[in-house]
């Protein structure tokens, strides 16, 4: 399979992703407080295998040698997550240097080795002290968020230029708050509904909070969307299906483009907005780019008996699946970047997330040989470029994960590294798959080059 490399810019960030409970480890240390996910994997039962994040791949001790990985794979960008417990251990109030000390660290590193820090304040690890006091659902996180922002933005501001306020905000009202398989593990729809327009909330007082403390920084939010198939041509399907994509896609889409909540989508949750004067204009106050984390669509059916917005997901039969039994559809992450400059009118895309999870082995002479995940990679950049060929503003991709890791609720039995961890040793052993997004980035260097002296000759001759 060609990726059609020329169709991407030529300052194309080619980086990898990690988010801080799922990689650091360090849990207890420099004054780090427990987080809603300390709390959550400490229950018994709540994660495979009762896995927690307490060393995780220990990258607060070994971020030197990851970093290096990083530039073993030919990486020109990071996007990592900061930890608000570790910054703001009380949720709200006084500031820990230590914990700000280590992310300032890995920033001048990163820079150091010519690696773009892209920085994610929000990646599910909720101060649990916030929580305690109401968490999501209530305004006051919100507010409190938007004072860590400041912090965090104050410091790195001066050498971070790109900045998310929230990751996957669904997954932490409607997984979190809704469905209850990730912290805090609630089931409640008034109180997932709430925490969908805290967390949106957050994200614009979040916005405002980095660029008064960041001048220059390009702030964005990150949402992970999918495709949505209706299960079959009946009208109740049909519907079904747009209930799914309002659920999964416009709910998190249109108020960041100022378009407000869904009306079909409020009707139907049937919980009052906390809405005060001013939020929607803050929450729609614009962004210098949007990010996109893909892995799967999803085929559903109308459910009448099933909790909000009634569908089923479906299962097809026949189609190639991961490690995560999630569906294998490269045109999905083409579809989705072209909706977002089509119909949201997107002027700079990423993709912040998008990788795959398979059983690897190590070989007895310790290589990892993941043929699949190379395979998923390289057929979703192949989509990517194409969208790109077809007018979509892409200017950089992440893969998940530069690492194995903690994958929530999953533990370490699923992983999504381009990059091997034995938990035991903490030995990192760069896969197939991590070897074939060197070629990749390496190739469009190349092609770079080669159009560069292409454009030089034109140009002389022409002149
Ligand atoms: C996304 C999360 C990320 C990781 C991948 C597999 O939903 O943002 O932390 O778990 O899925």
């Amino acid at each position: 399979m060609t990726i059609d490399l020329a169709a991407l810019p030529h300052d194309f960030l080619w980086g990898t992703a990690t988010s801080a409970y799922q990689i650091e480890g360090a849990v207890a240390e420099d004054g780090r407080s427990p987080s809603i996910w300390d709390t959550f994997s400490h229950t018994p039962g709540k994660t495979a295998g009762d896995d927690h994040g307490d060393t995780a791949c220990d990258h607060y001790h070994r971020w030197r040698e990851d970093i290096a990985l990083m530039r073993r794979l030919g990486t020109n960008a990071y996007r990592l997550s900061v930890a608000w417990p570790r910054v703001v251990p009380g949720g709200a109030g006084e500031v820990n240097t230590r914990g700000l000390d280590f992310y300032d660290r890995l920033v001048d590193a990163l820079l150091e080795a010519g690696i773009t820090p892209s920085v994610t304040l929000y990646h599910w690890d909720l101060p649990q002290v916030l929580q305690d006091r109401g968490g999501w659902p209530e305004r006051d996180t919100a507010e409190h968020f938007a004072s860590y922002a400041s912090v965090v933005a104050e410091r790195l501001g001066d050498r971070v230029t790109h900045w998310a306020t929230l990751n996957e905000p669904l997954c932490s009202a409607w997984i979190g708050h809704l469905e209850g398989t990730m912290a805090p593990g609630w089931t409640d729809l008034t109180a997932a509904v709430r925490a969908s327009y805290h967390l949106l909330l957050a994200h614009g007082l979040g916005m405002r909070a980095i660029r008064d403390n960041a001048p220059g920084a390009q702030v964005g939010i990150v949402n992970n969307l999918s495709t949505i198939h209706p299960a079959s041509g009946r009208d109740e399907d049909l519907a079904a299906a747009r209930r799914m994509d309002g659920h999964t896609n416009r709910w998190w889409l249109d108020p960041v483009h100022g378009r407000g909540f869904p009306s079909d989508m409020r009707e139907l949750y049937g919980v009052d907005l906390p809405e005060r004067p001013g939020d929607l204009d803050l929450i729609g106050a614009g962004l210098d780019w949007l990010g996109l984390n893909y892995y799967f669509p999803q085929t559903v059916a109308d459910d009448p008996a099933a909790p909000a917005p009634h569908v089923r997901t479906v299962r097809r039969d026949g189609v190639p699946r991961t490690g995560m039994d999630w569906e294998i559809d490269p045109s999905g992450i083409e579809e989705l970047l072209l909706r977002l400059a089509d119909e949201y009118g997107a002027r700079k895309l990423y993709v912040t997330e998008n990788g795959s999870s398979f059983p690897d082995t190590v070989r007895p002479d310790g290589t990892v040989d993941d043929p699949e995940r190379a395979d998923y990679l390289t057929s979703h950049l192949a989509a990517c470029a194409s969208a790109a060929r077809r007018g979509a503003p892409l200017a950089g991709y992440f893969a998940w994960s530069l690492l194995d890791n903690f994958e929530w609720a999953y533990g370490y039995d699923k992983r999504f590294g381009l990059v091997h961890v034995d938990y035991r040793t903490q030995v990192r052993t760069v896969k197939g798959s991590g070897r074939r997004y060197a070629e990749i980035i390496d190739a469009h260097g190349r092609e770079r080059e080669g159009r560069a002296e292409r454009e030089g000759k034109g140009g002389r001759e022409a002149a």
